[in-house]
């Protein structure tokens, strides 16, 4: 079974109705990164940080999958499949994608201030200061902050040298190391690029460019890498 690689950002959420970050209407538009998205933020102004994530996870909660995420799942009926996504939310699970590794966290979860490994699922319950984890610290979004390492970037690189394709799909490739991984892809695998603005992305791989939206153009791509399987 080939096996594929979808990276994704916050493009492909975009049609669920999930602000994009850096687009006219992104989300930095409207704060900036230094006071919500960083763990000195989160020392200064917590009560901040709590109210932006808390938004967003209602945002997600409220946001279903869209034909993209729909369609990316359907790839796992033919190809040994991998979605590492950089976003937050949980619409390629919704959508019924199995294999979905998160490198920037998931919002739908708080993860205790002391101990990482717990996590505490949270729909879109809004979490307070003061609500702590069983260890009896602070609970805080289970998030990656700039800054912060990327815990699931080791587990990502290891994978991308097996891609026999790779697709990239609504990033703008702003942030490393995430951006980095395209890099890891073996040079003679075709990657496809698409998005409405197509990212610089300076490969020796066969690039195919699809300058289209995620909900139109991810299902007919899908469709005819089914077919031709
Ligand atoms: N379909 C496909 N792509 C789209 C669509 C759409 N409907 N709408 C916008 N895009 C593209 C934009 O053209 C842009 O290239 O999605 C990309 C969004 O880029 P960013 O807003 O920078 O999002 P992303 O690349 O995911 O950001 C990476 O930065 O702030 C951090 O942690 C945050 O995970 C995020 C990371």
């Amino acid at each position: 079974m080939k096996k594929i690689i979808i990276l994704t950002g916050a493009g492909i959420s975009a049609e669920s109705g999930l602000n994009t970050f850096r687009d006219a209407d992104g989300l930095w538009e409207g704060y900036n990164i230094e006071d919500v998205a960083t763990p000195e933020a989160w020392k200064r102004n917590p009560e901040l940080v709590q109210q932006f994530y808390n938004d967003r996870r209602k945002s997600v909660m409220a946001a279903q999958p869209n034909p993209a995420h729909l369609a990316l799942a359907k790839l796992e009926q033919k190809f040994d499949t991998l979605i590492i996504t950089q976003n937050i939310d949980d619409l390629h699970e919704r959508a019924g994608s199995k294999a979905v590794m998160h490198l920037h966290g998931e919002i739908i979860y708080s993860r205790s201030s002391r101990n990482p490994a717990l996590l505490y699922r949270m729909n879109s319950h809004e979490i307070k200061i003061g609500e702590t984890c069983e260890l009896g610290s602070q609970l805080r979004p289970h998030v990656v902050w700039f800054g912060e390492a990327v815990p699931m970037i080791t587990k990502a690189m290891y994978e991308m040298p097996k891609a026999d394709i790779v697709i990239l799909v609504g990033s703008s490739l702003a942030v490393y190391p995430a951006a980095g991984l395209l890099e890891l892809a073996r040079p003679d695998v075709p990657v496809y690029v698409v998005d409405p603005k197509i990212p610089s992305v300076n490969l020796p791989n066969p690039i195919i460019k699809i300058q289209e939206k995620a909900s139109v153009a991810v299902p007919l791509l899908v469709d005819k890498l089914l077919e031709n399987e």
